[in-house]
């Protein structure tokens, strides 16, 4: 079999990789596909630059790795449901997913990843981090390890999204954040999930969703909860990308958190992003509220 063309570098030592020898608007090879999945389990995110896609081409790309799960909560791009916008105008003070989070681990079968593009730049800011959570959860104690194992978590959309949800309640998000009555019931995920690829154990608890452990109170939850935040956004664990025109990061939400940094101010970004159906994780169910 021809082997793939791709050059794949890691882009730090625990999380990402830079995947270069390659243009986008051309029909990728099975060999290329096979090469960008592998490093997208090894590493947890992958990065290409100066991608020029349209929308139908980001569309095609991300159809290549699962079924494109549309977002209910985001505006999306006109005439693109499969697209929605990561939006921030220079009159905006709050950027979308200006915090650690995983998206869509209040679903019960959370998105697999994320594909974000590049469309409109600040002339400097608006990075964006990742963490590598089967790093952080590899750097715990083999006791704190053990109980996590025994543990799950509730994760939750209405807090965010739902009428008086976080995202909602803040005016200038008007246009960019909706469908409040679209939130769905909380769910239930192990703190400890396997990765469905790598076979990975990663920590999967968020500070976006997770709102507290199964059977403990929020109160009772929050130091550990914090702790486990803390231990996981230590440097080691993180690396920072540095946007620049048609720049795409493909993120695989049950192995990653990420976080917009929202240092920019007056300034646009706008960014589409594309989100791709994960599969069940073992273990998960309705939470019971
Ligand atoms: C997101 O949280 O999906 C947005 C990330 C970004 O805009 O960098």
């Amino acid at each position: 079999m021809k082997k793939s063309s791709l050059r794949i570098t890691p882009f730090s030592p625990q999380v990402g990789a830079l995947v270069e020898g390659v243009d986008l608007r051309n029909t990728l090879s099975q060999q290329d596909l096979s090469a960008m999945r592998t490093a997208l389990h090894e590493h947890g995110v992958i990065f290409l630059r100066g991608q020029k896609l349209s929308p139908e081409q980001h569309i095609e790309f991300a159809r290549r790795f699962a079924p494109i799960n549309i977002n209910r909560f985001f505006r999306a791009v006109d005439g693109y449901a499969q697209v929605a916008e990561v939006r921030k105008e220079p009159d905006q003070k709050s950027n979308i997913g200006g915090g650690w989070h995983t998206d869509h681990s209040y679903d019960l079968v959370p998105a697999m990843g994320s594909i974000l593009r590049a469309i409109e730049l600040p002339a400097t800011g608006g990075d964006t981090l990742f963490a590598s959570m089967s790093a952080a959860f590899d750097a715990l104690s083999d006791g704190l390890k053990q109980t996590l194992r025994t543990m799950n978590a509730v994760h939750s959309s209405r807090h965010v999204f739902g009428e008086s949800g976080r995202a909602v309640v803040k005016q200038d998000n008007a246009g960019r954040i909706g469908n409040a009555d679209r939130v769905t019931p909380d769910v239930v995920h192990p703190v400890v999930i396997k990765h469905p690829e790598s076979g990975r154990e990663t920590l999967y608890v968020n500070p976006g969703f997770t709102t507290h452990f199964e059977n403990w109170t929020a109160e009772e939850s929050a130091p550990l909860l914090k702790y486990l935040y803390d231990h996981s956004s230590r440097p080691e664990f993180t690396c920072r990308f540095n946007w620049s025109d048609g720049a795409i990061a493909f993120w695989d939400n049950r192995a990653t958190w990420h976080y917009a940094l929202n240092d920019y101010h007056g300034a646009r970004r706008l960014m589409h992003r594309i989100t791709v159906e994960g599969s069940a994780i073992s273990g998960s169910r309705l939470a019971h509220n």
